[in-house]
């Protein structure tokens, strides 16, 4: 039998996080108050997260320490397996050696787990009594409404329209865990509500949904509100996910020449590469390539400068790639993948040239897609099949080269709840390059 699965044990399971802040050349720059337009004093984030995750999220330290709690609830779905597509290289010829890392195996069915437990715990920590949220595809806002109810912490939902009309079964699941749920923009909050004036058709965006959460936060005093991606504790949660894909390529006997991961605000990309980026900046020979959608393409043509992180301008200005903080992306299947912006982590390293970033048309992701369901047997995430779409390319040109080059992916989550645009893509409905709007998205997945 060849070895395909490269297993951890429980006492595997990374203790603490790893912060790339600590080894990069040169710091981040601040984030800027909303109002002002001045370095924002930590303490001014405090109306919207609890004091352990602001201290987190200004950190320098390498190593912060993962709090028992947490480590508990890890332990019921981490480590994560590590595969070899050995049926997937086959099927491209290619001489690569092709590893993915499945965080698809958490119980929510994405890496979004990893932060959401962190930030539950944090939350319920400081006797916060609700957290609001926006969300995407649905991953973030399940992952968080089974974090809420781990500790007792009632969760609101904002979604964008475009996926809560594609993905009804998203709203059942969030239902499940015993959170609520609203379409964004909804006429819950002021945000929303002017939306809504100007475009009552509109398909909403991660944008706007962000800054309903954020208003639901701020104008109540016991709420907090939680962002998914982005934000610099969120890229140490998901550092997990790298370390331990460190170990296992060990015990696979390999090291990875390129690291792949599909890039939305940038965790899961994040949380796979930056464990390894500390090797590059160490010395050692690593690529490390975002895949994103062609038709948001932040990293590959957005501007690098400072910018919102929401349409409604509530939240403060980061500098990072953006398309702008009004950009309202065309209604894609990847829902994940929409938000105009990426981390500010993540951009500085696009900058100073660390990483690379690529983009891909919805069709061929889909095709990249299936192609693993078939050889494989998981039907992926549409937002994780970016990275399997880069992996596709990367693997047929060591073909060309015939260089046995090693290729490590990270399977961000499953497609389980996706299987409307499967169907759409299928029947030949879904717009080849996500360039309809959203509206016309929604109805082809019905
Ligand atoms: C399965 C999956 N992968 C990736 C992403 C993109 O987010 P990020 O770039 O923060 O990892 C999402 C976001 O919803 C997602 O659901």
């Amino acid at each position: 039998m060849e070895p395909t699965q490269f297993s951890l044990t429980q006492s595997d399971i990374p203790r603490h996080y790893y912060n790339l802040v600590a080894d990069l050349p040169t710091p981040p720059v601040p984030p800027l108050h909303p109002g002002t337009k001045q370095p924002l004093d930590p303490a001014m984030l405090e109306p919207l997260f609890p004091k352990g995750l602001i201290e987190q999220e200004v950190s320098g330290a390498a190593e912060i320490p993962i709090a028992d709690e947490i480590l508990d609830l890890y332990a019921t779905f981490r480590p994560t397996p590590l595969v070899r597509a050995r049926r997937l290289e086959r099927a491209l010829r290619t001489p690569a050696r092709i590893y993915y890392k499945y965080e698809g195996a958490s119980p929510t069915g994405s890496h979004k787990l990893n932060t959401a437990i962190a930030q539950a715990y944090y939350n319920s920590k400081e006797g916060v009594k609700r957290i609001a949220t926006e969300t995407g595809a649905g991953q973030w806002g399940t992952a968080l409404a089974l974090a809420g109810s781990y500790f007792g912490i009632p969760v609101t939902v904002y979604m964008v329209r475009v996926s809560y009309d594609q993905k009804p079964y998203r709203r059942a699941i969030i239902h499940a865990y015993g959170a609520e749920i609203f379409p964004s923009p909804s006429t819950k909050t002021n945000a929303g509500r002017q939306v809504l004036e100007k475009t009552p058709n509109s398909p909403g965006s991660l944008g706007i949904a962000i800054s309903e959460a954020v208003e639901d936060a701020v104008t109540h005093p016991d709420t907090k509100y939680s962002l998914g991606s982005v934000l610099n504790h969120v890229m140490l949660h998901q550092s997990i996910i790298g370390q331990e894909a460190k170990k296992q390529m060990a015990l696979a006997g390999d090291y990875p020449d390129v690291v792949v991961a599909c890039h939305g605000g940038g965790s899961n990309f994040a949380g796979i590469s930056f464990p390894f980026l500390r090797d590059k900046i160490n010395g050692r020979q690593v690529r490390c390539l975002a895949a994103e959608p062609s038709s948001c393409p932040s990293l590959t043509k957005g501007e690098y400068r400072y910018d919102f992180g929401d349409t409604a301008e509530l939240t403060p200005l980061v500098k990072m790639y953006t398309l702008g903080h009004d950009f309202i992306p065309p209604g894609i299947h990847a829902g994940g993948l929409r938000y105009h912006g990426a981390s500010p982590l993540v951009s500085q390293t696009l900058a100073s040239g660390l990483i690379e970033a690529a983009a891909f048309p919805q069709a061929e992701v889909f095709e990249a897609a299936l192609l693993f369901a078939r050889t494989e047997g998981i039907v992926p995430a549409p937002e994780s099949a970016h990275a399997i779409r880069a992996t596709v390319v990367e693997a047929k040109r060591a073909a060309e080269e015939g260089k046995a080059r090693v290729i490590l992916f990270n399977l961000s989550g499953h497609g389980q709840l996706d299987l409307g645009a499967y169907e759409a893509y299928q029947a030949g409905t879904l717009n080849g390059n996500g360039n309809g709007n959203g509206a016309s998205a929604a109805a082809q997945a019905k």
